[in-house]
């Protein structure tokens, strides 16, 4: 190999973010850091408080509330088993691997040993209560036990002794569950609703207003405005009350902090999709009505009859337009309760002067929903242009095993509204807030008086920045320049033995002698 191509190999590899996944780079942070400064200000002022929960939670905890049905938990969840046992479930993955298998395998019964060696210390694991304590796993383990209770113990070497035990040993090391399921999060309400049963939030004043901002995981397939690591501002009502006023309000929330954003083209749409009365008679309708033209739909929303004939109305192909527009409508078919709540949700809009758009077709994509549904789209997103979606869920709470709780919350995309605002102008340079001053030392005295300074203007809420290493005043300054600093502060031998500091303004070069008392007071001067 020639010298050349070793060092190649030598290379170490560059990594790249996940697919899916990128970092947010300054100075778009700084727009990030004021579309959550806004949410904080403006939820507060309707009441809300923060909650933070956790990013993983267990696997169950999503499946029950979103639905295990819904695209979301059979497709796009990022699910792991988390054991209490170090290595425990690599140790599996390995021994059921067809490459261990055929690393061991040469007629011989080494790989049923080993199996059997580790099939014994998972029931160990299990009796010392390491493993998850439930009936599925004790009746695996009994049954186990049972069968290689026959196995000769003095001649379980031997490969005409063991291999008969080869398909109980496999299916018991590959069905018994080593940890918990546990699922990043994949969006908040459920954790949230959690959250409320755990604290035992009913107690308290209702209803509990929450909010939560943070990172989501959803294995989706990645284009603009969709990521699998991506970020919502989550908000939540839960109390005793569906008064429509609530729905209303919550909407006129996010609104209000759109508007503070001064984001463009907001367009908000709403529906009631029934409740557990007159929904299921209108699902059973809409599934006949759309057997009759299945062989018009294309393959998803054949299937859709199915499995959730209301996604149907989702549908964005364009063939399926027409059809669905015949279709029978939600809005004829409510019960007298859902019909009277949603007309009172709208004149409660209406008092508040929030414009929407009535949209029959919008049911969403996870099942806690019920009556009030809502999704707002903005500009500059293209085909993912939905930047917040939200409806009422009454009865998750208690499908949770909670007290009986109404419900109704909304999340905002925020890297799908931080892309609306910057296609549309908003610059992230302008969420800066305090000039930047730039310490041009030269000297060792300078730099002591340097390091005083740079801390006495940062207590004071300036940016200030102070060069690690000696550098020539011309080329200080031209760093200076360089970061777009407004001011540079000059300190070299003169100055520290005169007490008279140079400040000089960038942008038109002026100089000026100040003495350190009052430099601080003279640069707010300035702002
Ligand atoms: P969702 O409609 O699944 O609802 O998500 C809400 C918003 O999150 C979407 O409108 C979109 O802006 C953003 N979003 C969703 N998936 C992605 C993705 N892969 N990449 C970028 N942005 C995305 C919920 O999550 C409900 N928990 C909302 C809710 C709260 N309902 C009641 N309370």
């Amino acid at each position: 190999m020639s010298e050349g191509a070793a060092k190649k190999e030598e290379k170490p590899r560059k990594f790249q973010a996940i697919r899916g996944t990128r970092d947010i780079l300054p100075p778009e942070t700084a727009l990030w850091n004021r579309v959550e400064q806004t949410a904080h200000e403006v939820f507060a002022t309707f009441g809300f408080g923060e909650i933070r929960v956790p990013i993983f939670e267990p696997t169950e905890l999503f499946a029950r509330a979103v639905g295990s049905d819904t695209d979301i938990v059979s497709k796009e969840m990022y699910t792991f088993e988390s054991s209490e046992v170090p290595n425990l479930v690599e140790l599996r993955t390995y021994y059921l691997s067809s490459e261990y298998a055929e690393d061991v395998f040469v007629g011989g019964s080494k790989d049923t040993v080993d199996l059997l060696s580790f099939a014994v210390k998972v029931v160990d694991e299990f009796e010392n209560r390491a493993l998850p304590q439930t009936s599925e796993n004790l009746a695996l383990v009994d049954d186990f036990l049972k069968k290689v209770s026959q196995i000769d113990a003095t001649r379980s070497e031997r490969a005409d002794v063991l291999n008969p035990f080869r398909e109980v040993l496999h299916n018991f090391v590959r069905s018994v569950q080593l940890g918990d399921s546990t699922t990043l999060r994949p969006e908040a309400t459920a954790s949230v609703c959690r959250a409320y049963i755990e604290h035992n939030m009913q107690q308290l004043p209702q209803p509990v207003k929450l909010y939560c901002i943070g990172p989501m995981f959803r294995r989706e397939r990645p284009q603009k405005g969709r990521y699998r690591q991506f970020y919502q501002i989550d908000a939540e009502v839960l109390g005793g009350s569906d008064a429509p006023a609530i729905d209303a309000e919550v909407i006129e929330m996010v609104m209000t902090f759109f508007e503070r954003l001064r984001l463009e083209g907001v367009q908000l749409d709403i529906n009631c999709i029934g409740d557990k009365n007159c929904r299921p008679k209108y699902v059973e309708l809409l599934r006949a009505e759309l057997s009759k033209v299945k062989d018009k739909l294309g393959p998803d929303s054949q299937r859709r009859i199915e499995t959730n004939p209301l996604r149907v109305l989702d549908s964005k192909v364009k063939e399926e337009q027409s059809i669905i527009e015949k279709l029978p409508r939600i809005g004829d078919h409510l019960c007298e309760d859902c019909a009277a709540h949603y007309a009172a949700v709208k004149r409660e809009l209406d008092l508040r002067g929030v414009k929407y758009h009535e949209n029959w077709r919008l049911v969403r994509g996870l099942d806690y929903y019920m009556r009030t549904t809502f999704e707002i789209t903005a500009k500059g997103l293209g085909s993912q242009n939905a930047v917040c979606g939200g409806g009422r869920y009454d009865g998750l709470v208690e499908l949770l095993g909670g007290p009986p709780t109404k419900g109704i919350g909304f999340a905002i995309g925020e890297d799908r509204l931080i892309l609306s605002l910057l296609e549309t102008g908003h610059s992230p340079l302008a969420t800066r807030h305090s000039p930047l001053l730039y310490i041009a030392w030269m000297g060792e005295k300078a730099y002591a008086t340097a390091i005083r300074a740079a801390k006495n203007l940062r207590n004071a809420g300036f940016r200030v920045e102070l060069p690690p290493v000696e550098q020539k005043f011309g080329k200080a300054l031209g760093q200076a320049d360089k970061l777009g600093a407004c001011f540079a502060l000059i300190l070299g031998d003169n100055e520290v033995s005169s007490g008279e500091w140079t400040l000089k303004t960038l942008a038109d070069g002026k100089q000026e002698k100040l003495r350190e008392s009052d430099l601080v007071e003279h640069l707010k001067k300035q702002l």
